[in-house]
C-alpha cells in the first residue's frame, strides 16, 4: 500500500502543505532540529490511518493554536483509489472522518490506509505500562478486523457507563438492578475481545520468536503470554456470574474490576519476565520485533503492506539494529524523521529528503 498524496491544513504547528509522493521512491525522510514539526507530520499520517493520535486523546490539541479547524487528507494508491480525510473542528467541537468525501464511523474508516508507527517512546512505554501493551493488541486487531474495533468501542462505552452507575449506587442515588443492562454488554463484548486477543497471541507467538532471534542476533527465546483478566471462563453465564459475585467490591471502589480492560501481556526471554529482568537493548529488540510482526500480520491477512512511520528511531537503536531495520523496510513505503541527515546514510535506497523548519516542509 502506498500514499500518493498528502494534504495538511491547520494542523499543530505545520504550515498548510501539499505533498505529492513520488511512486518511484520508497523512503521519505523529514529532517530538522527539535521542535520544528517532524513528529507532527507523522502524527497527521497516523490520524489518517487510525483516526486517533498516538500522543493525545484530546482532539482539540491537534488544531493549530491560531486555527479554528484542521483538515488532513491522504490519497491511497489502491485499485479503488481512496481518499481518507480527518477534520477536527473547534466550535462546536467535533471530529469528522471521511472516505472519498463520505462521512464514516471510526470502525468503517480505519483500515483504508494501514500504518505501523514506531517511536523510541514505545520502548519505555511498553516496559512500564500495561495500557500500552494492550494498545498494541488493539491497534493491530483494529486494522485487521472492523468488528473488533466496533465491539471494543462499545465495550469501553459500557465500562464508562457502568462505572458511573457504580458510583451512583455507592451514593445511594441509583439501584443495583440498573446494572443488568451494562453487565450483559460487558459479558458479550468482553468475551469477544478476550477471544480475539487470545487468537492473536497464538499467531504472534512463532512470528515473534523468529523475529526476535534475527533482530537480537542471539539464540534467546522470546515468549509472549496473554494474561487475560477474566481467566478461564466457560461461557457467558460463567462470566456474568463472576461479575455479579464481585458486585459489592465494584460498588465500593466505584469501578469495574473484571474484564479485558484490565488485561496484560507478559514477555519472557528464556523464561524470565522482561519487566523485571530485561535490558534496554532487549526491549529495543522486542519493540522492533513487535512492529515487524504487526506489518507481517497485516500484510498476510489483508494482502496489503502497511506504510511505516518511523519517528526519530536512530537515537535508540544501535548499529546492529539499525542495519536490521534498514534491511527490513525495503519495499515498504516508509516515512522517517530524524534530526541528522547522516543517520540516513546507511539506507541504500532511493529516498526523498525534506527539510522541516518552523512547521514548513521543503
Ligand atoms: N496545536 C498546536 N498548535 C501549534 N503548535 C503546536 C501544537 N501542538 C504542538 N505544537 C508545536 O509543534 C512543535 C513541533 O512539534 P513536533 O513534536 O512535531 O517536533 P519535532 O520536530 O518532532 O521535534 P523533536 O525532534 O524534538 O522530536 C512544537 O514546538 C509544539 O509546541
Ligand atoms: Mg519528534
Amino acid at each position: 500500500m502506498k500514499i500518493s498524496h498528502i494534504k495538511i491544513k491547520g494542523f499543530r504547528n505545520l504550515q498548510p502543505l501539499e505533498l505529492k509522493i513520488d511512486k518511484e521512491k520508497s523512503v521519505f525522510a523529514f529532517v530538522g532540529a527539535n521542535g520544528h514539526g517532524k513528529t507532527n507530520l507523522l502524527e497527521a499520517i497516523y490520524l489518517c490511518a487510525l483516526s486517533k493520535s498516538f500522543r493525545t486523546r484530546t482532539n482539540m490539541d491537534l488544531i493549530g493554536f491560531e486555527e479554528d479547524f484542521c483538515a488532513l487528507e491522504c490519497s491511497v494508491d489502491r485499485e479503488d483509489a481512496k481518499i481518507v480525510e480527518v477534520i477536527v473542528i473547534r466550535e462546536p467541537a467535533q471530529k469528522v472522518l471521511k472516505i472519498n468525501g463520505v462521512k464514516k464511523s471510526a470502525s468503517d474508516f480505519i483500515g483504508v490506509l494501514k500504518a505501523v508507527f514506531f517511536s523510541p517512546d514505545d520502548l519505555s512505554e511498553m516496559a512500564f505500562a500495561p495500557r500500552l501493551r494492550r494498545r498494541y493488541l488493539d491497534v493491530l486487531l483494529s486494522q485487521l478486523n472492523h468488528e473488533y474495533l466496533d465491539k471494543l468501542m462499545r465495550y469501553q462505552e459500557a465500562i464508562k457507563n457502568r462505572n458511573a452507575l457504580l458510583k451512583k449506587i455507592r451514593e445511594k442515588t441509583a439501584n443495583k438492578d440498573e446494572l443488568d443492562f451494562w453487565d450483559n454488554q460487558i459479558v458479550d463484548f468482553g468475551l469477544y475481545i478476550t477471544q480475539k486477543r487470545a487468537d492473536l497471541i497464538v499467531q504472534l507467538q512463532t512470528l515473534l520468536k523468529d523475529l526476535y532471534k534475527s533482530i537480537s542476533q542471539t539464540e534467546d527465546v522470546l515468549e509472549i503470554h496473554y494474561q487475560s483478566n477474566i481467566g478461564d471462563i466457560e461461557d457467558e453465564q460463567d462470566l456474568l456470574l463472576k461479575i455479579t459475585e464481585n458486585i459489592d467490591r465494584d460498588i465500593a471502589g466505584g469501578s469495574t474490576q473484571l474484564g479485558p480492560h484490565r488485561d496484560d501481556l507478559q514477555f519472557l526471554i528464556n523464561g524470565h519476565d522482561m519487566v523485571y529482568f530485561a535490558s534496554r537493548g532487549e526491549w529495543r529488540s522486542l519493540v522492533l520485533a513487535l512492529k515487524f510482526a504487526e506489518i507481517k500480520l497485516i500484510e498476510d491477512k489483508t494482502g496489503e503492506r502497511p506504510v511505516l512511520l518511523l519517528d526519530d528511531v536512530f537515537s535508540e537503536l544501535d548499529e546492529v539494529r539499525q542495519k536490521y531495520l534498514f534491511k527490513a523496510i525495503l519495499g515498504t513505503q516508509t516515512f522517517i524523521t530524524t534530526t541528522h541527515k547522516e543517520f540516513l546514510d546507511g539506507l541504500k535506497v532511493e529516498k526523498q529528503v525534506y527539510e522541516v523548519k518552523d512547521g514548513e516542509i521543503k
